[in-house]
């Protein structure tokens, strides 16, 4: 599969790597010029282009860049597309957002918003990105990690589970993109490495609104 990913800083360069080594064509982007990703790209062994390009090139495409310049991704390259949105929301740096704070949305929300026509999946959004690469298991490994994801879109979601387990996680549907927000920052199973009846129970227990301790998600 050919994959486009917005965003080449540590979740996107991870992403990247991953996705090389099972297999797939990837693009990287970032938002100053493709030439400033020369050694990145050698070193993961995929091509660069600028955000538009990405996101042309794939037939999935991964957002990862800070959440407060979602505005700034193309939308029309991605009408058809399957979209996985890997961004959060943390305030320090993408600043207060109201519609965020006062829970009227949720981040991917947001995005689908600014992607008509993109089959949206909230994925890999809560997993640092180190844990990409260590916590990887084949397939049927007891007490496997599971990721989360959330989407309105079958097929999507589909597809976005058989790359997850490629890469080596289990996942576990949270329901449609209105409950993204069960995964989000300092919620019960953001970021942290649990496995797939965990994970469902962690979903179960959120509460919105409701945060765990800021950092308690690091190791
Ligand atoms: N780091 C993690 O472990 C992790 C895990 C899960 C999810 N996330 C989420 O993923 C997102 C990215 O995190 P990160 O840690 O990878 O951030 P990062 O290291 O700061 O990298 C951000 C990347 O986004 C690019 N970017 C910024 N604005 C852009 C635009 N308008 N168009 C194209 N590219 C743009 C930056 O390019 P320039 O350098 O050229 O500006 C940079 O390559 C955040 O929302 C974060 O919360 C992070």
């Amino acid at each position: 599969m050919k994959i486009g990913i917005i965003g080449a800083g540590f979740i996107g360069r991870a992403l990247a790597t991953l996705a090389v080594a099972n297999g797939h064509e990837v693009m990287i982007s970032n938002s100053r010029a493709p030439r400033t990703l020369g050694s990145t790209a050698v070193a993961i062994g995929c091509q660069v282009g600028t955000a538009t390009q990405a996101a042309t090139f794939g037939d999935l495409v991964i957002v990862a860049i800070p959440l407060a310049a979602y505005t700034e991704i193309p939308a029309e390259p991605l009408v058809g597309k399957i979209v996985l949105d890997a961004n959060n929301y943390y305030p320090a740096r993408d600043g207060r957002i109201e519609a965020l704070d006062s829970h009227a949305t949720t981040t991917s929300e947001m995005l689908a918003a600014h992607l008509p026509g993109a089959k949206l999946v909230k994925a890999f959004n809560a997993i640092l990105q180190d844990d990409l690469a260590t916590d990887a298991r084949p397939a049927g490994t007891p007490q496997r990690r599971a990721l989360p994801i959330a989407g309105d879109d079958a097929e999507a979601k589909r597809i976005a589970t058989e790359l997850i387990d490629a890469f080596g996680f289990d996942v576990v549907d949270a329901g449609p993109l209105a409950e993204g927000w069960r995964f989000e920052r300092a919620m019960p199973g953001y970021c942290i490495a649990l496995p797939k009846e965990d994970m469902k129970a962690a979903l179960a227990a959120a509460e919105r609104g409701v945060e765990v301790p800021h950092g308690s998600w690091r190791r």
